[in-house]
């Protein structure tokens, strides 16, 4: 691997994307395979998909853009984002570009502990059971720790157990919930199986134990041992955008968070953005990107209200971002080894900890949210969104090529970002052009 890999790209978005194989080749001296793989056509062949699940009739596609510009702790990542909305890699990037010139981002993560619940019922007194299953830990442990020695032996697997009483939904009148949880430490795992089958495996010794009966063993997505963290102090002049002073961006960004904590219906699409950066990078790399999402928003409102993921507020002349979310990411397991691109996302990221890949995937949330909220504090996100979308705009109404872009410009210009406009933009060239922009010239 070279080690000059650097993450400040300026003009990669100008290239052609042969260019850009170029830069990346000689960047991470890639092989034509490798490049194969990026490009997507030989990514995941139908073989595999048939071997990863059921009643596979393809594979499916999405644009792989790079993050660029971001710098956490010290350290430069290019992030691989596959995600089908315009802006989000060109957000992230200049987000990051901005952050960076101010330091970069600090970042930090939890080891990788997870939580697997075993529900139990018809237990008796609850104090007494839970006494009884806490009395029993070592025993629980040792039993769960027997179904993965090889984890154990590189110092992960079950570590604690604790018990909650929780009140009936039912009212008083019910039984009170007894769950058991089993805190594990999944190490580079995302863990999911490793949980369950530990929750499964100790479940006869907790009915043993309890002389109640379980019923669910499952690992919990809230995953609040194992958050992670990014944030960045930016100086304020450094924000001046738009013909305006980086104090009124400042002040509008420190609003958008004042709104997002007060507000759950502006919490929800606040957040909604900084997942926009965490789950593209999230399938680029081969993540359970569910898991990932459920465990945020369960993090969100955790204390009862939905609360946004990130705040932001004004401190000695610096705006200051802060997120924390929880972060089950693996490098082994799932789709990890198997699939082709997620290697060579895997590549290109050059982590080499989970815990490092989760401080990136906090600081690309934050970068994503950043992006978001100063241009909504300003002068809004349409101008930006639109020129973006009006590409898509043209591809619809059949421009290809060079005119791809003509077209947007011109759907930009004219304030009308519509398919029928571009259509009529494209009926109005001459026959000539006319076929070459719609790529019916061959
Ligand atoms: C759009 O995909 C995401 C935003 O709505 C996020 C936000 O409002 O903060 C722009």
């Amino acid at each position: 691997m070279s080690d000059t890999v650097t993450s400040r790209l300026p003009g990669f978005h100008k290239l052609p994307m042969e260019e850009r194989h170029a830069h990346l080749s000689r960047m991470f001296r890639l092989t034509p395979e490798d490049l194969q793989q990026l490009l997507g056509s030989e990514a995941l062949q139908p073989v595999l998909a048939n071997q990863m699940i059921e009643n596979a009739v393809g594979t499916f596609s999405l644009p792989l853009g790079l993050g660029l510009n971001l710098q956490v702790n010290g350290r430069d990542y290019l992030v691989p984002m596959a995600v089908e909305e315009p802006s989000v890699v060109a957000a992230v990037s200049f987000a990051a570009k901005i952050v960076r010139e101010a330091g970069g981002f600090i970042g930090e993560a939890d080891p990788s502990l997870m939580i697997g619940q075993v529900q139990v019922s018809r237990y008796g007194d609850p104090t007494v059971a839970s006494e009884r299953i806490l009395a029993h830990k070592e025993q629980i442990l040792a039993l769960a720790n027997s179904f993965h020695p090889a984890m154990v032996a590189r110092g992960g697997g079950a570590k604690d157990v604790e018990v909650r009483v929780l009140p009936a939904p039912e009212g008083p009148r019910g039984e009170p919930l007894l769950i058991v949880h089993l805190i594990i430490d999944a190490q580079e795992a995302m863990g999911a199986n490793l949980i369950n089958t530990m929750a499964e495996g100790v479940a006869p010794l907790i009915e043993q134990i309890t002389g109640g009966k379980v019923y669910l063993r499952i690992l919990s997505n809230l995953a609040d041992r194992r958050l992670a963290r990014a944030m960045c102090r930016i100086p304020v002049p450094l924000l001046a955008d738009f013909e305006m002073p980086g104090e009124e961006i400042a002040e509008g960004i420190a609003q958008a968070s004042r709104f997002a904590e007060a507000d759950p219906y502006r919490a929800a699409t606040h957040n909604k953005g900084v997942m926009n950066g965490i789950d593209a990078v999230a399938i680029a790399t081969g993540q359970d990107w569910r898991a990932i999402e459920a465990g945020a928003h369960a993090f969100a409102c955790r204390n009862g209200q939905y609360r946004p993921l990130s705040t932001w507020y004004l401190e000695e002349g610096h705006l200051v971002g802060r997120i924390e979310l929880p972060m089950a990411l693996g490098t082994v397991g799932g789709p990890i080894k198997i699939h082709p691109g997620v290697q060579m996302a895997l590549k290109l990221m050059q982590t080499s900890t989970v815990r490092e890949l989760s401080m990136v995937f906090a600081a690309v949330g934050l970068a994503q949210n950043f992006a978001a909220l100063r241009a909504l504090g300003s002068v809004g996100i349409q101008k930006g969104h639109m020129a973006m979308h009006a590409r898509c705009v043209a591809v619809t109404a059949g421009a290809r090529g060079d005119w791809v872009e003509k077209i947007a410009n011109l759907l930009v210009k004219a304030g009308h970002v519509k398919v029928e406009k571009a259509r009529e933009l494209l009926a109005s060239l001459p026959a000539e052009d006319a076929a070459i922009a719609t790529g019916t010239n061959v």
